[in-house]
């Protein structure tokens, strides 16, 4: 049974889903006592961002062990009662595999700098001389701003596309590649049913390491069709290592699957990623990048059904992460607007009321398209961003690296709101809570929304329930001509609009509504509400 086609999977990032012992980080006891709520909304499975020994430089994504779990986040045993809970109230478990960099305190990069330049263990990472003039080997930047290189006591510089502790590992050297072999037995033997493969487009460079110019992160968004294809991102040669991978995953029982956090386009090449061969589902960024008009929204969902039909894979949508404004936020910002990286306190606010309005509607939009489609925590209660941390507060590294240019990405990582009237709204047991959490948190915590018609969390419970009747994952959709501003489709005789226009949008003659993302007077589906109706 290939459950990942049309499988609803829930993000969790352990470090803001719920705390057991009250020092304010969540941890994996906290997700097996939640694990419940997630069996209660409906989805299929979770993805765990990383849990694993790190320095925390960037929010575990720097893993200085990936055989183990973080003291912060628990034990490995935690881990795997976390498994084995999940799996008895039939949810599948995702881990995040993180084979771009390592964590510069990972035993290999001690090793490789005590090692001489040119010896083996520097050859598991990109170590380079620099240039005649004393400066970096080439002009590459961090995504996470300022310069990608940092020279080493003996004056050579290793690269790092993203935190100075996160250095880049070189795919070239066979025993890199074998080492993330055995990482993916190590968890596949303890039952996890698939990977998140962080920065998949990144593993191979370009030989040459050519320099470049242009900025680090072009990749997708409105206007970067057809622009260059910068020499560390998307090279050919990343396809080798996720056939390997497949083989082995296909090696093992139950259908365990590869996810790639890609960040490429057009959606042809990001579907080279889910060739039958390669991995299962690759993030639709392209989807989550779209603005809030008919036409983007139309032409987002046409082109990638055709990328991923032409490799018969599922599409997948997306529309927030750890990684991203929150969609509660993001889509009241200008229409068309470049998405921004965090939104600061100084900067225009966005109507909350108009954002979580355009978040039920987007929601239920992509909840009702065919492939499998990703929630990420708190979205199922409406949590905006949140816009007015404090700046003592800020932990993501895009803020120390850009000077506070960019606040980055903490704003959608603050910790979930469970109980309204409990300290930190019941993500611990204390009032600690790792990034503050603003006021807003306690109207839209779980108890005060669990059981009551209309609130965000029974609008996705009925959606997901609704999906799963009407097997809304699977199969095709029929576009249903209409109005400029509105989107249409239908999947047998379910009926899914969404109007996107000014003006009230009309249903059909005799079609019951049986779902909507704000109350439906008669047959008028008003601006920014999505509508599931069962048609004559
Ligand atoms: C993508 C992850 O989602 C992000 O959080 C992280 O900072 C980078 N990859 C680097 O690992």
């Amino acid at each position: 049974m290939k459950w990942w086609r049309d499988a609803v999977i829930y993000q969790v990032y352990p470090r803001s889903f719920a705390d057991s012992d009250g020092d304010g980080i969540g941890d994996l006891p906290g997700v097996v006592s939640r694990l419940d709520h997630l069996a209660e909304l409906g989805v299929d499975a979770v993805w765990l961002s990383p849990f694993y020994p790190s320095p925390q430089a960037d929010a575990g994504y720097d893993v200085a062990d990936y055989r183990d779990v973080d003291p912060i986040f628990g034990r490995l045993a935690d881990a795997d009662k976390l498994i084995t809970e999940a799996h008895a109230r039939r949810l599948r478990v995702i881990v995040d595999l993180v084979p771009n960099h390592t964590s510069s305190r990972h035993v290999w990069f001690a090793a490789a700098l005590a090692a001489a330049p040119g010896s083996r263990e520097r050859d598991r990472y990109i170590f380079r001389d620099g240039k005649a003039d004393g400066g970096p080997p080439n002009s590459w930047q961090s995504v996470f701003g300022g310069g990608a290189w940092t020279q080493v006591a003996d004056g050579q510089w290793y690269l790092h596309l993203f935190d100075t502790g996160q250095p880049d590992l070189n795919w070239d050297n066979p025993e890199v590649r074998a080492e993330f072999e055995d990482i993916l037995r190590f968890w596949l033997d303890r039952g996890v049913d698939g990977f998140r493969v962080d920065v998949a487009h990144g593993l191979v460079k370009q030989a040459d390491l050519a320099d470049w110019h242009l900025p680090m992160v072009p990749l997708t968004g409105p206007g970067t069709e057809g622009a260059p294809r910068p020499p560390m991102w998307d090279q050919d040669g990343v396809h080798e290592i996720y056939r390997r991978w497949r083989k082995i995953l296909d090696g093992y029982e139950g259908e365990r699957i590869l996810v790639a956090e890609a960040w490429v386009q057009p959606a042809e090449r990001l579907a080279a990623y889910v060739r039958p061969d390669e991995m299962h589902q690759a993030f639709n960024f392209e989807y989550l990048e779209a603005s809030w008009t008919a036409a983007d929204q139309r032409s987002v969902i046409e082109r990638s059904l055709a990328a991923g039909a032409a490799v018969d894979a599922p599409t997948t949508w997306v529309l927030s992460n750890h990684d991203v404004v929150r969609h509660a936020s993001r889509l009241a910002l200008p229409v068309g607007a470049p998405r921004p990286n965090g939104i600061a306190a100084g900067d225009p606010q966005p109507d909350a009321a108009l954002g979580l309005r355009r978040a039920r509607a987007a929601s239920l939009l992509m909840l009702a398209l065919p492939g499998s489609a990703y929630v990420y925590q708190g979205e199922e209660l409406g949590l905006p961003e949140h816009t007015t941390l404090p700046n003592e507060a800020r932990q993501d590294p895009t803020w120390f690296r850009t000077g506070g240019e960019s606040v980055g990405r903490d704003g959608c990582r603050v910790p979930i709101p469970w109980e309204a009237d409990a300290p930190s709204y019941g993500f611990g047991p204390s009032d600690k809570s790792w990034l503050p959490q603003p006021p807003v948190f306690g109207e839209l915590a779980l108890d005060r929304q669990r059981g009551v018609p209309g609130s965000t969390y029974e609008l996705y419970r009925s959606a997901l329930r609704l999906r799963r009747e009407h097997g809304l994952g699977y199969g095709a959709l029929s576009w249903v001509p209409g109005a400029a501003d509105v989107v249409a489709f239908q999947t047998d005789n379910l009926l899914v609009l969404t109007n996107f226009g000014p003006n009230p949008a009309e249903l059909p003659a005799g079609a019951e509504v049986l779902l909507a993302s704000e109350p439906v007077a008669g047959r008028e589906v008003p601006t920014d509400v999505t509508v599931w109706a069962r048609l004559p």
